[in-house]
């Protein structure tokens, strides 16, 4: 339950990082530079803050009276919930305005998947086009709480966007590593005009996540991919801020695309942490889809029982890296997830599932999404075609509350959105990009231009037909 303490009152934060081992769970102070347990190398977490408030409905009331209040800090979507965030009061906070993201009812989606609703909560509509900004606000705030000068992160393109856009906002120096050739134009075209420098590698994002955190050993550079715990923190807020949205009735699923596994751990880790306090009476199932090219999660999920990953330890060795990983939706080409043991007990904890989906399944769910009026990302589309997928085998019921979370804006990556609707998208089968020769999509719900003469008749004809 809730401590009873005055709302006046600065509240203890009294947190901590904690290595997830359960064997190991050794403490570390917040202000300490470690992103692994520098004991056993387990993940760490933020332990939970102790929340001052006297009761769950003066904590509603408080977080929505912030909606409409003028301070900088309230004006955010992630800040708004700060009594669940592990920051003193006078924390120099980094904040471009993210989270407040819709909650669009989609009816297509719906129907498409065979469900009687569906909802999609668009977090595309960040200031930097996807999630990660959620994360970044709380990371990089960090960031100035140590000290940093320098901030560094290993990315598929959209956290080197939301970095780029904090750093520069906060005046740090901005380093990132991306896979050279595998990252959209948009995405680097952010991250460039942010002014972070940008350090293309010639190889795999895995390969750029493992010299991150090689670097991240250095005094001079601080980490900001999601195995630093202080990014979950924030990103965790999209379940409160979802929850309030749905008027604080439990979904009865929540589905999320699949990559490094950070977004997954962190609405996990928001569910619980507002069942303990009381704020909501179970938790959604939290399902999490793959690319099938990419699909180490959904591989061990297969293989494993699940319910007995709920608290016991994990082996290291459980998961099986994908050494090439494969697919169009570059945001999720990883093979080797860093949050894979805490989605994994967060799924588990929660009763969820964890699947793969076809790129052909991906693209016309993504082209359904689209024809909302809404749109996303190929990654983002995953959810809508897992969902189908799921409604399918019957783990999902026609009647069931569904969420999908799209994790970034339509406009992420143009080349595939244009090559699907005219018909001109193909996977190379060893790259797992567009290839003019290899496995043609079938466009299911193509929208291609039409040339036609500049003339009011020629015009009328065209639209008659
Ligand atoms: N969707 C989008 C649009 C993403 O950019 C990512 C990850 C994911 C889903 C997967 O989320 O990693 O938390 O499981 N993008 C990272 C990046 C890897 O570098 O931008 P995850």
């Amino acid at each position: 339950m809730i401590a009873s303490k005055s709302l006046n009152e600065k509240p203890e934060i009294g947190c901590v990082q904690r290595c997830i081992e359960p064997e190991c769970g050794t403490e570390y102070d917040l202000n300490q530079r470690v992103y692994e347990c520098p004991r056993c190398a387990g993940l760490l977490e933020i332990s939970a803050p102790s929340v001052s408030i006297e009761s769950t409905e003066d904590l509603r009331n408080l977080w929505r009276s912030r909606s409409s209040s003028c301070e900088a800090k309230d004006r955010s979507g992630v800040w708004r919930f700060r009594e669940l965030l592990s920051f003193s009061e006078d924390a120099p906070f980094v904040s471009l305005q993210e989270g407040n993201t819709p909650l669009y009812a989609a009816p297509r989606c719906a129907g498409y998947c065979h469900l009687d609703s569906l909802s999609l909560k668009h977090q595309g509509a960040n200031p930097t086009g996807s999630f990660k900004d959620t994360g970044m606000t709380t990371a990089v705030t960090q960031a100035l709480v140590v000290g940093a000068r320098t901030v560094l992160c290993a990315s598929t393109g959209n956290t080197a966007a939301s970095l780029a856009a904090y750093a520069a906002w906060a005046n740090l120096r901005c380093a990132i590593l991306i896979p050279h050739g595998n990252v959209s134009h948009a995405k680097l075209a952010q991250t460039l005009d942010y002014g972070a420098q940008v350090l293309e590698i010639d190889s795999n994002f895995d390969d750029c996540m493992r010299l991150a955190r090689e670097l991240g050993q250095e005094q001079l550079i601080y980490l900001v991919n999601s195995i630093n715990p202080f990014r979950i923190e924030g990103q965790k807020t999209v379940a409160v801020e979802l929850l309030e949205q749905l008027n604080w009735r439990v979904p009865d699923h929540v589905v999320v695309p699949g990559g490094n596994l950070g977004n997954s751990t962190a609405l996990g880790k928001g569910f619980t942490e507002l069942f303990d306090l009381g704020l909501i009476g179970s938790l959604p199932k939290l399902s999490v889809i793959q690319a099938e090219g990419a699909a180490p999660f959904a591989r061990l999920f297969s293989q494993i029982d699940l319910n007995r990953f709920k608290s016991a330890p994990i082996p290291d060795n459980l998961l099986i890296p994908e050494t090439q990983p494969q697919t169009l939706a570059s945001a999720i080409r990883i093979g080797s997830p860093v949050s894979w043991k805490k989605s994994l007990r967060a799924v588990a904890q929660s009763g969820g599932w964890i699947i793969s989906v076809s790129e052909q399944e991906i693209a016309d769910a993504k082209a359904i999404i689209g024809r909302e009026g809404i749109g996303c990302e190929p990654a983002s589309a995953a959810t809508v075609a897992g969902i189908k997928k799921l409604v399918a085998a019957g783990r999902i019921k026609q009647d069931e509350e569904v969420v999908a979370v799209l994790t970034g804006h339509v406009l992420k990556d143009s080349d595939y959105t244009i090559k699907y609707h005219r018909q001109a998208l193909f996977v190379d089968e060893r790259s797992g990009q567009t290839s003019e020769k290899e496995n043609p999509f079938t466009t299911n719900f193509g929208n291609s231009t039409v040339q036609v003469e500049g003339k009011k008749q020629a015009i009328i004809e065209k639209l008659m037909r």
